[in-house]
């Protein structure tokens, strides 16, 4: 399962990118205005130095509702690095953008999926990636990485090739499930990815291995 980090933050995808842990990066508008990055010139720069830090896909969002505006939006981010790929909501005018950005060669991500419909028509319209969202089905009572293992396994049976990116992880047991039923990519923060590193054990064992070592100097 590849990993991908959730933000738009410079310093922490650096300190991902120096662990040698990471394969893509996602963004979106709230992780944008989170880094203060405002206007067109801005946010295409920001765009333009994640793109270079990182050697894999980075998903940009594009701004826009109407599927003109998505697909202009769209050409001009896919124009700014190669590895970018358009990040397009999951609604009609969504729909019809991916498979004209697709006609013209460019890849997508389509997101805000919340069923296997969504995931399906992403899919035949021609997305490259789908992002179902785990953690917000979570928090309205469902179980998100149920619906990963749903749309694995029907990409599955129709071999259809567009990658499943979970999206919205907020935890390290969202990460081990999405492992576990075969989910192509992981988006998630840094914290959550570097908790896998956590075990009682590990701590235990290192302490016990350290105070031995001291005996054999
Ligand atoms: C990534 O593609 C999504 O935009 C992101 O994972 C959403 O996460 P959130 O539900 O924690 O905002």
């Amino acid at each position: 399962m590849k990993f991908f980090l959730d933000t738009a933050n410079l310093q922490q995808i650096q300190e991902a990118v120096d662990l040698g842990i990471i394969d893509g990066v996602t963004t979106n508008p709230s992780l944008m205005a989170k880094e203060g990055v405002h206007g067109l010139e801005a946010i295409q720069e920001h765009y333009k130095r994640i793109a270079m830090m990182i050697n894999g896909d980075v998903s940009a969002e594009v701004l826009s509702s109407e599927t003109d505006d998505m697909i202009e939006e769209g050409l001009r981010l896919a124009s700014i690095a190669q590895n970018i790929v358009v990040k397009i909501p999951c609604t009609k005018a969504g729909i019809k953008a991916i498979h004209i950005l697709k006609e013209k060669g460019i890849r997508t991500n389509c997101t805000l999926i919340f069923n296997v419909g969504q995931a399906m028509l992403a899919a035949k319209a021609g997305a490259t990636y789908v992002s179902p969202f785990i953690g917000r089905l979570d928090d309205i009572g469902q179980d998100g990485v149920v619906l990963i293992g749903d749309i694995v396994e029907i990409f599955k049976t129709y071999q259809i090739s567009t990658q499943v990116l979970a999206a919205s992880i907020r935890n390290q047991s969202h990460i081990q499930r999405c492992m576990k039923v075969g989910a192509d990519v992981a988006t998630c923060p840094l914290a959550p990815i570097l908790s896998l590193l956590n075990h009682p054990l590990t701590d235990s064992g290192l302490k016990t291995f350290m105070e031995d070592a001291q005996k054999l100097k």
